[in-house]
């Protein structure tokens, strides 16, 4: 993989505006962000920074009430520009994704083996397709899979659905696979063995792969870049080791360091001091300047520019040490 290669997909300017009215939420602004083939970035950020938001905005599937500025370009193309037909049959046969609430992406008329072999007929014609179906259950760790083959959604538990998705999602061999925290809603033990799945699946067919997730140390271990999002920009994104062993922004620091570790045989939790902002009172200058505590007197006027290639980071404070 080269850095010439041209990316999957793009964003320039991606801004995301919820609400009209006296108060909008400002949910996503000014993000540029690429995703090259083959490539798995996860995007980590507190509650609220956006990260839902972008990944809807990165497949076309924001709710009517946002207002997208700016562009995003996927294969070369506006994803924008495309007809509802071509959007279609990408979302057939190259987007796939697993979204924060399940609930809603299963039709309710259809079994389990229906839906499935639905995907796995898209690519996969030869074969025995049960067979096939029945061990992407198994990967996802689904119980009893030849009796969920023939369920329908509702006799299955919200965890039992998110698993069937991700099942889905895999058999589907996409481009690109964006996951809205595909595991939140399953037990810690296997949180980490789905997301290594993905790895799988981005091995055997070269899917491109977007993980949101609070699990920064999976993250860690499963993705080759990784977009830090505070108040709807990207703050700081860059190679997955070069973000944990040498982070340059400031909340990237902070988010690091409250993940949980051993101090003198104690467990010590710490958490960033401070708040979120309100996203519709945002200041001009970087929104985490208040919870900041190498703070310079352009921090409180104006966003920061990034600095960095490979690495970039969105700081005034790096653009003075670097
Ligand atoms: N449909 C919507 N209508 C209005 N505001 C919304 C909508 N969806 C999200 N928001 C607001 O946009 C902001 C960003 O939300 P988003 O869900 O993208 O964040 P997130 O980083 O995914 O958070 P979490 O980690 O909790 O999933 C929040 O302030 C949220 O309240
Ligand atoms: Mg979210």
């Amino acid at each position: 993989m080269t850095s010439r290669e041209p990316p999957l997909i793009s964003t320039t300017g991606l801004g995301v505006v919820y609400g009209k009215g006296a108060n909008p939420v400002r949910a996503v602004a000014d993000v540029a962000f690429t995703v090259l083939a083959g490539e798995i970035v996860g995007i980590a950020g507190e509650s609220g920074s956006g990260k839902s938001t972008l990944c809807a905005a990165l497949i076309r599937a924001l709710p009517r009430a946002a207002l997208l500025s700016g562009e995003v370009q996927y294969g070369g193309r506006d994803l924008y520009a495309v007809s509802p037909g071509e959007l279609r049959r990408l979302r057939q046969r190259e987007l796939a994704m697993v979204l924060q609430n399940p609930m809603t992406s299963l039709d309710p008329m259809f079994t389990i083996g229906d839906q499935l072999t639905e995907v796995l007929q898209v690519r996969d014609s030869g074969g025995d397709l049960r067979a096939k179906g029945i061990a992407l259950l198994r990967r996802v760790h689904l119980t009893a899979p030849e009796l969920r083959w023939s369920q329908y959604p509702h006799q299955l538990s919200g965890g039992m659905k998110q698993r069937v998705l991700i099942a889905m999602a895999a058999a589907s061999a996409p481009r690109l696979l964006v996951a809205d925290e595909p595991t939140s809603a399953l037990d810690a033990t296997i949180q980490e063995e789905i997301l290594l799945l993905l790895r799988d699946v981005r091995d055997a067919h070269g899917t491109a792969v977007i993980i949101v997730s609070h699990d920064l140390n999976a993250l860690r271990r499963v993705c080759d870049r990784i977009v830090i999002m505070y108040a709807g920009r990207v703050v700081e994104d860059g190679p997955t080791e070069a973000v944990f062993s040498a982070p340059r922004h400031p909340y990237t620091r902070g988010l690091i360091a409250s993940l949980p570790h051993l101090e003198d045989n104690d467990i010590v939790l710490s958490s960033i001091p401070g708040q979120v902002p309100d996203l519709t009172r945002l200041p001009d200058g970087c929104a985490f300047a208040p919870r900041c505590t190498d703070v310079l007197p352009a921090c409180g006027l104006q966003q920061p520019l990034s600095s960095g290639a490979g690495h970039r980071v969105f700081c005034w404070m790096a653009e003075v040490s670097s």
